[in-house]
């Protein structure tokens, strides 16, 4: 708290500090003193909350999580130590990351009913679809961590969340492509666990490519949580009115299905095979520039970052790894490069602060590795789970927390009186 003041009118209202970053205007009571609302659509400068787990400054291309920037994370940590930091604050001792490891293990299973939820959906059903309607089913079968007052089961529920998204992820990729699912095999990583569920079959043994598995559970901590955005947002809306947490995690993989947000990696893949080769680029940039043509280069602008994703950076070097170690070559990578290169020198995108986001890089990794386009926000969703749950958790837990109830500017009719049909 500083001793700053903002006045409005003949009311004052304090100005609250965090540890890091902007201040506050504490309008909590604004509407009691001044009978005005404030209006800020999309939310750009408004603070929805208090919160201790991850901290962006937009200007430097900052990403803390827990205060451990993100590039350190990407490149000593692994996605479970990186959950278990974002969940309970600290990094764990070896003993405490291998309890949590285990526990999680000890998830990874679907209830077997809700196997026959996958043979309701058409084969060529959207997996974000499956993954919706999946999740939110979960609250249909384990009634023993739906109360949310009660501190163990909302960490079991947590737990059963991390745990069963790739399971169920997997299950979608492999209803898609007709294959029979495979169950968690517990003695592989995480994401070891993942990459078998996914691409092994029962006919043969899968091995898993210990570069693709390290490539993609640091894609994974790159995914794991990113301060309010838009589909965390609708997971803590959600939360705020006492709805269980399977629901709250159903509604925030809804919200990031949109191509505006986490859709944009299978968007921003596809703009990359539609612009197919580099002599095309100057045409889509022009398009991007165009006020009368919808079109926006995918995976690239955010709301928050104003300088270049820290996450894109190491996308990017994960891209370069990959591709060495698999043998691979992909013009669209070039492509990448390329319509990076232009992008970040037209006057059009340095003047508006456009670069390259988490989702510019990430669809050539995946494909790479072998996951189909519309895998890619699935595989979001996945990773970002453990930020939902620890985001969910940490609201749920906050003594002042109250149901979110947001109020308009109105500009509908005013008061008018009924005329029957006869009349008008
Ligand atoms: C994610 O919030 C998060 O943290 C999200 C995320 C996470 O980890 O949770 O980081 C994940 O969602 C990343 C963003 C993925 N989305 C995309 O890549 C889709 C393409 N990008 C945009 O649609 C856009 O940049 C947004 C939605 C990401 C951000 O939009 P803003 O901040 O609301 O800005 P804006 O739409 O008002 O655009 C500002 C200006 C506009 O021009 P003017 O009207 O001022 O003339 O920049 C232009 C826009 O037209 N612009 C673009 C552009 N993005 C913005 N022009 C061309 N191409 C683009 N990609």
């Amino acid at each position: 708290m500083t001793d700053a003041t903002l006045k409005i009118g003949d009311h004052d209202y304090p100005v609250l500090s965090g540890s890091v970053g902007p201040d506050v205007v504490d309008i909590r009571k604004f509407y009691a003193k001044t009978g005005m609302f404030t209006y800020d659509p999309g939310f750009t400068s408004t603070g929805s909350c208090e919160s201790g787990l991850t901290y962006i400054d937009g200007d430097e291309g900052v990403l803390l999580h827990r205060g451990y920037p993100i590039g350190q994370l990407a490149e000593q940590s692994s996605f479970m130590e990186v959950s278990y930091l974002l969940l309970n604050g600290e990094l764990p001792s070896k003993d405490e990351l291998d309890k949590f490891s285990y526990t999680i293990s000890r998830h990874t299973m679907l209830h077997e009913q809700l196997a026959t939820f996958y043979r309701g959906f058409r084969r060529d059903a959207h997996p974000m679809a499956i993954m919706c309607g999946v999740v939110g089913a979960l609250s249909a079968f384990y009634h023993d961590s739906t109360d949310i007052t009660d501190p163990q089961q909302r960490m079991i529920a947590s737990h059963r969340l991390i745990a069963k998204m790739p399971t169920i992820a997997a299950m979608a990729y492999k209803y898609s492509v007709g294959q029979p699912f495979l169950y968690p095999q517990n003695d592989l990583s995480y994401t070891g666990n993942f990459l078998r569920m996914t691409f092994g079959v029962p006919a043969e043994p899968y091995l898993v490519n210990p570069v693709v598995e390290k490539a993609l559970d640091r894609i994974f901590i790159l995914h794991a949580d990113h301060e309010q955005n838009a589909s965390t947002s609708t997971v803590r809306l959600a939360g705020s009115s006492g709805a269980n947490p399977f629901a709250c995690i159903a509604a925030g993989i809804a919200c990031l299905w949109g191509p505006a947000h986490g859709g944009a990696n299978e968007a921003a893949l596809n703009m990359l095979h539609e612009i197919g080769r580099p002599e095309r680029i100057p045409e889509f940039i022009a398009r991007a520039k165009d006020k009368n043509d919808p079109f926006r280069l995918m995976g690239f602008g955010h709301r928050v970052y104003k300088n270049y994703d820290p996450r894109a950076t190491v996308m990017q070097q994960t891209v370069r790894e990959v591709f060495k170690e698999l043998n691979v070559s992909n013009p669209v990578f070039e492509v990448a490069l390329q319509l990076e290169e232009m992008a970040l020198n037209d006057p059009y995108f340095i003047e508006k602060k456009l670069f390259p986001n988490v989702d510019f890089y990430s669809g050539v990794i995946l494909s790479a590795i072998g996951f189909p386009t519309t895998m890619f926000t699935a595989l979001f969703a996945l990773a970002r789970t453990v930020g939902w749950v620890a985001q969910w958790n940490e609201m749920i837990s906050d003594p002042e927390q109250k149901i979110g109830r947001p109020r308009q500017l109105y500009t509908g009719p005013t008061q008018r009186d009924y005329v029957p049909v006869g009349q008008r």
